[in-house]
């Protein structure tokens, strides 16, 4: 199966593809991990891409469509993936549609409101990317991650200023792929508001 989730910034994408990618056993391929991978590796492409993500812009697509390109094509892939984060503008979709053929859009519908509270009370761990939130999901520990006890940490772009930036670019860029993809007839709209449990059966009951 390949399936795009598409969605606000924080509306729970990266959260249900985690029990996804084990459900339908195909890989998760986040485009914000792999820059975020890159840019504490401090690769060529980290460097280059670090204050854009920071700042919560988009990375110039020729960029970002390569990189997905080239991963979609390594064998784990050949049964299927779960895109997070791409595509993000039309120029995205189109060269997505040159790559491979969709079987299903997933889209997260949450009020403005909620996101801000999503992402504003986010922590990652640092290695391993679990994340967690301090009200909806609080670690053991306040603080900690609960395997590796590691400090968790608060992505930059998950400031307040980087927040707000993100969502404009996500109603000018983003959110035109709604009727594009309405269009083709690929799109599942679910609510993204219910708890992680109940959202990620509503969208297993959207592919069926
Ligand atoms: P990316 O990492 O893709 O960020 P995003 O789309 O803004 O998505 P998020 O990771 O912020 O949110 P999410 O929907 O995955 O929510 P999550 O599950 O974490 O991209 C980062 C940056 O990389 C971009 O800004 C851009 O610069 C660049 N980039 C990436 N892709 C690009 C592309 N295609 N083109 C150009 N640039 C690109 O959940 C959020 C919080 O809410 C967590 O704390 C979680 O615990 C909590 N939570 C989740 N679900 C629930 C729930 N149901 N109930 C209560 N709490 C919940």
């Amino acid at each position: 199966m390949k399936i795009v989730l598409l969605g606000p910034p924080g509306a729970g994408k990266g959260t249900i593809a985690v029990k996804a990618k084990e459900f339908y056993a195909i890989p998760h391929i986040s485009t914000g991990d792999l820059f975020r991978n890159n840019i504490k590796n401090e690769t060529e492409l980290g460097k280059k891409v670090k204050t854009i993500l920071a700042e919560g812009g988009l990375v110039p697509d020729s960029v970002t469509i390569e990189m997905v390109k080239n991963r979609i094509a390594e064998p784990d892939c050949k049964n299927g993936f779960i895109l997070d984060g791409f595509p993000r503008t039309i120029a995205q979709a189109d060269a997505l549609a040159e790559m491979t053929e969709l079987d299903a859009v997933v889209n997260f519908v949450i009020e403005k409101d909620d996101v801000i509270k999503r992402l504003s009370g986010r922590r990652m761990c640092p290695s391993t990317g679990r994340l967690y939130h301090i009200i909806f999901n609080p670690p053991k520990v306040e603080g900690k991650d609960d395997e590796t006890g590691e400090d968790l940490i608060q992505r930059d772009d998950d400031k307040p200023q980087a927040i707000s930036h993100r969502l404009e670019v996500y109603v000018e860029q983003t959110q035109p792929l709604i009727d594009y993809y309405r269009g083709k007839k690929l799109l599942k709209d679910i609510d993204a508001s219910k708890a992680p449990a109940e959202v990620f059966e509503n969208m297993k009951e959207a592919l069926k």
